[in-house]
Formats: structure tokens, sequence, C-alpha cells
């Protein structure tokens, strides 16, 4: 608002008709600025331009409403002349109010300031805030600091109204949403920080009209810049001690733990039960027990994820890479496995049921599986049903899209080509992986599809010939 002396004014010319004017304005000085020293008075603008020569003032303050002084001259001359130099012309016209030579209104309380600044300089003294404007700034941080708390418990509650997270079904989920929901306090808290003090600034201290004054001048702030320094170095330390303490939490191992190999391939999941030997398709877990996952990938890099139990962990093609993850379901319900590593084509689509169960109700779906997974042909009337091969095989001599299945083990078969062939097991392993090797006479020749090599593995190829044995 104001605009500052840059030289160090102490020596005061004061110019007025009036005595009440110099006289007061000489007192006022002397009382309230001993900085600030009035070396002359002048009653007109000739005495003023020989007390100029004579006593070299650092500044001049002339009475603005005095008819014996020309102001216009005065500043004519002594401002924009070749004596260049600090002219104030001060109106005590108004009881409350003064006007100065560059027309701006001040205050009361901001000639306060001015001179206040002014007696600072002269004093040699950095610029400190006067008083009044102290208690306006701590009252504009007071009503900051309240509408940054509003703001932030306002934000905190929206944020957690929309629902980010899926339904928190795991123990470890539980860890890291508490992670979670401190982060987004904190967010809420920086955003409000920051938008609270922009709009506060662009409402309250928009320019006034008519104001073409700068705003301050602030070389820096050391508190300020310390304070925002180590506040965030601190919050981050705390973070990363939060974090290393929550990873520690997700990965303790429990003694009732037991194991699940996950074999990833492209583009499925596969889950083995070394304890009974089963082998499915879907994850089952029994509630509130936690479980270790050992993964391990047939080709690419593919990644575990359950949303719902929020932890996740790649899958590494090599037999020696085994990665562990630990999980304790701790809701019963139907899930999902995702693959959250682009894994090719079928990426999006690389899922499979997780399903999470009584105590009583795993022990009895492991009974059910291993009598299945005991028998060879069981398990290959499983696989062929879950590979979608009855799909065009039928069971029952129907022709659909490819050979039946029943009586074809041990018979000549017609192939396209004219010749016959016997079909025995290398004949059904070679027509599973190579389908277009031999082809069938009457059938399409690139109906089947070629990706069985890849998807089945060879304990499971040998179930399904076991199964097409017996479909007399
Ligand atoms: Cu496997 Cu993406």
């Amino acid at each position: 608002m104001t605009s500052r002396p840059e030289a160090n004014p102490r020596r005061v010319l004061i110019v007025s008709s009036h005595p009440l004017f110099r006289e007061g304005l000489r007192s006022l000085l002397q009382e309230r600025r001993p900085g600030i020293e009035a070396i002359g008075l002048a009653t007109s603008t000739d005495e003023a331009l020989a007390a100029l020569d004579r006593l070299a003032p650092d500044l001049v303050i002339v009475d603005h409403d005095d008819a014996a002084v020309n102001r216009e001259e005065f500043l004519a001359r002594f401002v924009e002349g070749e004596r260049a130099m600090r002219v104030m012309l001060v109106s005590l016209k108004e009881a409350d109010r003064a006007v100065v030579y560059d027309r701006h209104t001040l205050t009361a309380s901001q000639i306060e300031d001015w001179l206040g600044g002014l007696a600072a300089t002269a004093r040699g003294a950095p610029l400190s805030a006067p008083q009044t404007s102290r208690r306006v700034e701590m009252k504009h941080f007071a009503i900051v600091g309240v509408l940054v708390i509003v703001a932030t418990v306002a934000v905190n509650a929206g944020l957690n109204a929309v629902g980010l997270m899926p339904v928190e079904a795991s123990e470890q989920a539980r860890v890291i949403d508490r992670l979670f929901s401190l982060h987004v306090t904190v967010i809420s808290f920086l955003f409000s920080l920051i938008v609270v003090f922009l709009l506060y600034s662009v409402v309250v201290f928009r320019r006034k009209p008519g104001d073409t004054s700068d705003g301050d001048h602030f070389e820096g702030h050391t508190g300020l810049e310390v304070a925002w320094t180590l506040g965030p170095l601190a919050l981050v330390m705390l973070f990363a001690g939060l974090g290393a303490q929550a990873l520690a939490d997700t990965r303790r191992p429990e003694p009732n733990a037991y194991v699940v190999k996950v074999v990833a391939s492209q583009w499925s999941w596969s889950f083995e039960y070394p304890d009974s030997g089963v082998t499915s398709t879907s994850l089952n877990l029994p509630v509130n027990r936690q479980v270790v996952l050992q993964l391990t990938s047939q080709d690419v890099i593919h990644s575990f994820w359950v949303p719902e139990f929020r932890v996740k962990q790649d899958a590494l093609p090599g037999d020696k890479l085994v990665k562990e993850l630990r999980l304790t379901p701790t809701l019963i319900g139907q899930y999902k496995v995702r693959c959250a590593e682009l894994c090719g084509r079928q990426h999006a689509y690389m899922e499979a049921p997780v399903v999470v169960m009584s105590q009583a109700d795993f022990d009895a779906w492991i009974t059910k599986e291993s009598a299945i997974s005991n028998d060879p042909v069981a398990r290959g009337k499983k696989w062929a049903a879950q590979y979608g091969c009855t799909a065009c095989h039928s069971i029952d001599g129907t022709k659909i899209v490819g050979p039946t299945w029943k009586g074809l083990y041990g018979h000549e078969v017609a192939l396209a080509d004219g010749t016959t062939a016997t079909a025995d097991d290398a004949y059904l392993r070679e027509s599973i992986v190579d389908p277009t090797a031999r082809v069938v006479q009457g059938f399409a020749p690139n109906i089947m599809p070629q990706t069985f090599k890849d998807r089945l593995q060879d304990q499971q190829i040998s179930d399904m010939i076991e199964y097409i044995k017996t479909l007399k």
C-alpha cells in the first residue's frame, strides 16, 4: 500500500503557513518518532526553497490544504524537476485521515505504520511489521486456520463417502486400509491448506478500485522455509515408518498357515493343495486361517491380485523363483483373482474364482476334490469339462463340431488325406497338442484351437486319454 522510502529520511522539512500544522506535526514526530527529526519549518514556497539549500532535508512534508503553498509548483520543482527529492503532501482536513501526495488515502493506523517504517529505516534497522498490522495478520491467520480445519474435515468425509475401496475381506486389507485412510486424511489437509489460502487471498486481498500500488516485497522468510522443509520431511519419514510397519504386518507368518501352490500361465490360474493332492481352477480358502500362496508362472510374468484382499504378488517364470504371499480371509464370499501384470492378448480376462468358506465347508470340498484327484478318469472328465472339450466332442456318439469320443479309443480313424490311423495314446495326444497334424475325414481342418499344447499339462492330457478310454 505504501511506498516506503529507500534512503534513510531522518531530516524533515515541514512546509505550512499554519502554525498548528507545523508545530503540531513537529511535536507529533518528536513524541512518537524519535528517529525522525523536524529540522526546519517553512511557511511558504519561497521560504522552503531557501531552507532546502541550507538544510538539505531528506523529506519535505507539505500542507496539502494550505492556500499559501502552491503544491502544483512544489511538485513541479521538487519532485519532477532537477532537484528531484521526496515530498510528502499531507492533508489533515479530515479528522482521522491524511492524504499523501500520490493521492493514496491512508487511515490513521496506516499513517502510524508508514511513520513507523520511516522511523525504523531512519535508525538503520530492518523494517519491522508495525503492531497494528501484525494484529491484522494474526486475525487473517486465525480465520484461515479455522477454514483449513473445516475444509480438511469436509474433504476427508467426502473422499471417504465416495467408497473408493472394495469390501475389506482379509486381515491384510485392514492394515492397508488403515494406512490408506491416513494418507487420505493428509491429502485432504494439504489440499485444504493450499486451496483455502489461495481462495482467501483471492477474495480478501483483492485489489481495491483505484489502487495502483505494488504489493510488499519480501526477500524471504527463514522460519517459513525451515518449517516447510522440516514439516514434510518429518511427515514423509513418519509414513516411511508406518509403511514399513504395515508391510511387516501383512507378511507376518502364522503357525497354522497352510500352503496353496498357485501356477499362472497364459491365460489361466491353477491352484494346487499339496496336503491333499487336490488341483483346482478355483481358489477355495477357509475363513480366518492364514494361507501361504507359493506363486510361479509357466511362461511370462503374471500378478496375483484379489482387490478385496488388497495384497498383490507377481508370479515369475522359472521353478526356482517361487514368490510367497500370505493372506488371511476374514469374510465368507466369492471373489475373483485378477492378473495385474500385462501378460498378453487375454490378460484382461485372466481371472479365476476365489471362494472363502467355513472350515467345515472347506474340509468337505477337499474331501470331494481329492476323491476326484486320485482317480485319473475322474480327473480327465473334469479337465474335459473345464477346458471346454466336450462342447465340441460329444461323449454319446453325436456329431457336433469335432469327432465324438464315444468308441474312439483303439479304433481305426479315416483321415482327410485318405490314409487311416489307430486312435491310440500317441494319436490322441498328437490330436490335442497339434490338431492340424492328422485331421479326421469330414471335419474342418482348422476348427480346433491350437492352444492346448500350452494350456494343458502332460498329466492332464494323460488323464483325458484315460477318460476317453472309458467311453466305449
Ligand atoms: Cu497374466 Cu496378465
